[in-house]
């Protein structure tokens, strides 16, 4: 099958069901006959997991918040330059869950950080691979935190912080969305797995296809 690169990222507040549908998806291309790539951030490679360890785990104010932009970035370069850049040469489909947007809301919007600094930090660790198109999962914080520690896991630093700190993170997503309409989608992920990912999947077929 012939088709090109596309950089597909999910996006959303703690427990909104992103990473459940980015697998979906992924299946769902898969099965489609689509060669396709998943990936996450912070992660992705070697170096960036282990980033991803300092960041999610511990106490939730161990770090301050322009460290933890730095360290999202530095993971974020190598991701790009090792997984998701060679990827896309390859003319692969690319779904990475959580990008750009994740620090914008969390280290921008939440953590007070300046927006321009953001971007700019942002637009240093990507370059040119901005994404095509991105879903982002709308959750009552509330409800999302309670699904999210309900799974049981060791990576609940940002779980922890104040329930404000979530509110200003659905905020700032919303704020996202309504700055970059042509590559954004707000999705209810209080909405059935099903609803969610047959939507997703009809919306990437009709970027596919564009
Ligand atoms: P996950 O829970 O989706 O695996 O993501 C790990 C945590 O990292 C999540 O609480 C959101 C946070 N995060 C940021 O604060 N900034 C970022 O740029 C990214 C990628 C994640």
């Amino acid at each position: 099958m012939t088709q090109n690169s596309l950089l597909i990222t999910f996006e959303g507040g703690e427990g909104s069901g992103k990473t459940t549908q980015s697998q979906i998806l992924y299946n769902a291309l898969k099965e489609k006959g689509f060669d396709v790539t998943k990936t996450r951030e912070p992660g992705g490679t070697k170096f960036a997991e282990i980033i991803r360890e300092i960041l999610v785990q511990g106490e939730s104010n161990k770090i301050n918040n322009i460290s933890e932009l730095f360290l999202f970035a530095a993971a974020r370069a190598d991701h790009v330059q090792k997984v998701i850049k060679e990827s896309l040469k390859d003319n692969k489909i690319v779904i990475c869950d959580r990008f750009i947007d994740s620090t914008l809301a969390y280290q921008g919007y939440a953590g007070r950080l300046d927006l321009d600094l953001v971007e700019e930090v942002n637009k240093i660790s990507i370059g040119e691979i901005y994404p095509d198109l991105t879903f982002i999962l709308d959750i009552d914080p509330t409800q999302g935190i309670e699904r999210a520690l309900g799974e049981n896991n060791k990576e609940t630093r940002f779980e922890e912080k104040d329930i404000i700190y979530h509110e200003k993170i659905r905020d700032g997503y919303m704020k996202i969305a309504r700055n970059n309409p042509n590559r954004c989608v707000v999705i209810n992920g209080t909405n059935d797995i099903e609803r969610i990912s047959k939507k997703i999947l009809e919306l990437t077929l009709n970027k596919i296809n564009e």
